[in-house]
C-alpha cells in the first residue's frame, strides 16, 4: 500500500497525518511545543523544538508499519517566520513568528519611505508587521552580530524540509509572504533583496509546491519530500479550494479567508494579500491574527473551563474585539489590542462566549468584505470543533458553510506529496438563519465603529 505523510507545522503544535492513495486518513499524531512571548509584541519559537516534535511525530506516526510504504512527505507550515542560520547551519536566534508585531517602525519605513506602490510593484503586496522583510530589518538594526553571522534565511517549514532532506528549498506560496518575492513572476525580487541588503545566495531555491526537492531517510523512510506550501495554501489544497469563485475560511490560531484566482491579481485594497497558490496559480487572502486562539484564551485562561460554556443569543449589546495579537487585515495595526465592550452587571459567561464567537466572525467578515463575492465557503481548522461557533459564523456572514473533516494543512501536505486532489469529507453543512441577518447587520455596523476608538487609544503616547 502506498502511503503519504502530511505535516502541518503550526503555531500551537505540529500535526502529522498518514494517508493512502484514496486520500483516506489512516493515522494522526500531534506534538506541541512552546510559544515564547518574552516581551509585549514578541512571538517566537525555537526551530529546534519544531524539529524534535517532527522527529517524534514521524516516529509515532509510522510505528509498526513498513517504512517502505511511505512514498512521499509534504509539509505545510506557519507562514512569514524568520529563521536565521549561521555558516554551520546552527540556528542563530529563535524564529520570529507571523504574529509577532515588534516591527512597527520597520513596517512603517517600508510602507511610507520605500512606499506602498513600489512594494506592490515589486512584490504584489505591501508590508505588514508579521511579514519576513521587516523582521530582517529589525534584526539588522537591533541584533547586528546575529545579522553579520547569518548565512541562510528561511521560513519555518523550509527549515524542516532542510533537516529532512539536506536541500535548502522553499515553495512559491510560502515565499510569497516574505515581501522579497515577486509574486506575479514566481521568483525572488532582486530589487527587494538589494533594498534589504541580503544576498540571494542566503535564500533557498524556489520550487512549485508539488516539486520533489529531495528525499528523507528519517525513521528508516526512503520517501520523496515535496517543496510543500504555506499553511493556508496547503489548507486550500486540503479543502479542494483550487478554482476561482471558491473560498476557504481557516479558523486556527490565525483566521484566514482564501480565494483562488486564475492569474495574479492586484487587489484594490492592499490589506488583502496577493500570493501564489500551491497549484501553479494565485490567490487572494485576508488574515486576522487571532481566531480560534481567542476562544482558547477565553475558555482556558479566563474561564478555566474546558470549552463547556454554551453560547448566548445574538440579541445583546456585548462586543468582543479579537485583536489579542494586534490586527493584520483590514487595518494593518500591530499595536492595537483586544477588548470586551458593553460589559454590565447582567453580562453572563454565555454572553461573553457568544461575543467572542461573533467578534471573530465580524473580523472574518471584515476580510471577506474586501474580496469578490462568494456563494458559499468551506471552513477548516480547530475552530470548527464548535458547532455553535459555525452557526454564528454562518449567520454573521449569511453564507452557507461546508465544515471540512480535516484540519486542512496536513491533509494538503499529504495531497501535494501524492500529487492528488480529493474532494474533502464534509462533516456538516451549516445554513445561515435568515431571521438573524438584520440583527447581525446592525451589530456588525456597530462593531466597525469600535476599531477607530481602540486605534486612537493605543496610538496615544504614554
Ligand atoms: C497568513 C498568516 C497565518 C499563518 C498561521 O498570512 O500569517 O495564517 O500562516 O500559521
Amino acid at each position: 500500500m502506498n502511503t503519504y505523510i502530511g505535516i502541518d507545522l503550526g503555531t500551537s503544535a505540529v500535526k502529522l497525518i498518514l494517508t493512502d492513495d484514496s486520500g483516506a486518513i489512516l493515522r494522526t499524531v500531534s506534538k506541541t511545543y512552546p510559544l515564547l512571548q518574552p516581551r509585549a509584541h514578541w512571538s517566537e519559537q525555537n526551530p529546534e523544538d519544531w524539529w524534535l516534535a517532527v522527529c517524534d511525530g514521524i516516529a509515532e506516526l509510522t510505528a509498526g508499519m513498513n517504512p517502505a510504504d511511505v512514498k512521499g512527505v509534504g509539509v505545510g507550515g506557519q507562514m512569514h517566520g524568520l529563521v536565521m542560520l549561521d555558516a554551520n547551519d546552527n540556528v542563530l536566534r529563535p524564529a520570529i513568528l507571523w504574529n509577532d508585531t515588534r516591527t512597527g517602525k520597520e513596517t512603517a519605513y517600508l510602507n511610507d519611505v520605500i512606499g506602498k506602490d513600489r512594494l506592490q510593484n515589486l512584490t504584489g503586496n505591501i508590508a505588514f508587521a508579521g511579514f519576513t522583510a521587516p523582521k530582517i530589518l529589525w534584526v539588522k538594526e537591533n541584533e547586528p552580530a546575529v545579522f553579520a553571522a547569518c548565512k541562510k534565511i528561511c521560513l519555518p517549514k523550509d527549515y524542516i524540509n532542510y533537516k529532512l532532506t539536506g536541500v535548502f528549498a522553499t515553495d512559491v506560496s510560502d515565499a510569497s509572504g516574505t515581501l522579497y518575492f515577486d509574486v506575479a513572476n514566481r521568483c525572488w525580487s532582486k530589487p527587494m533583496l538589494d533594498l534589504l541588503g541580503i544576498d540571494e545566495a542566503m535564500l533557498p531555491q524556489v520550487f512549485e509546491s508539488e516539486d520533489v526537492i529531495g528525499k528523507t531517510t528519517l525513521c528508516g523512510l526512503d520517501a520523496a519530500v515535496v517543496a510543500g506550501a504555506g499553511d493556508n495554501a496547503a489548507a486550500a489544497i486540503g479543502t479542494n479550494t483550487v478554482r476561482a469563485g471558491q473560498c476557504n475560511i481557516s479558523l486556527g490560531t490565525s483566521g484566514t479567508v482564501f480565494l483562488p484566482t486564475d492569474t495574479f491579481v492586484q487587489p484594490d485594497n492592499p490589506a488583502l494579500h496577493s500570493f501564489c497558490h500551491a497549484n501553479g496559480k494565485w490567490h487572494l487572502m485576508g488574515c486576522i491574527l487571532s481566531a480560534a486562539s481567542c476562544n482558547k484564551w477565553l475558555n482556558e485562561t479566563v474561564f478555566e473551563s474546558d470549552y463547556a460554556v454554551e453560547c448566548g443569543n445574538a440579541d445583546n449589546d456585548l462586543y468582543f474585539m479579537p485583536y489579542l495579537s494586534g490586527e493584520r487585515c483590514p487595518h494593518n495595526d500591530g499595536d492595537v489590542r483586544g477588548a470586551f465592550i458593553g460589559l454590565s452587571h447582567t453580562t453572563t459567561r454565555k454572553q461573553m462566549q457568544s461575543a467572542v464567537f461573533e467578534g471573530v466572525a465580524f473580523a472574518i467578515r471584515d476580510c471577506l468584505a474586501l474580496c469578490p463575492p462568494v456563494a458559499r465557503a468551506t471552513v477548516c481548522g480547530g475552530g470548527t470543533k464548535s458547532r455553535d461557533w459555525m452557526q454564528v459564523l454562518a449567520d454573521v456572514l449569511q453564507l452557507e458553510l461546508h465544515i471540512i473533516d480535516n484540519e486542512g494543512p496536513a491533509y494538503g501536505g499529504a495531497l501535494l506529496a501524492a500529487k492528488q486532489l480529493h474532494a474533502p469529507v464534509v462533516k456538516a453543512v451549516v445554513t445561515p438563519n435568515a431571521d438573524l441577518a438584520d440583527i447581525y447587520e446592525k451589530k456588525y455596523r456597530k462593531y466597525k465603529q469600535l476599531y477607530p476608538m481602540l486605534r486612537d487609544f493605543y496610538r496615544q503616547e504614554d
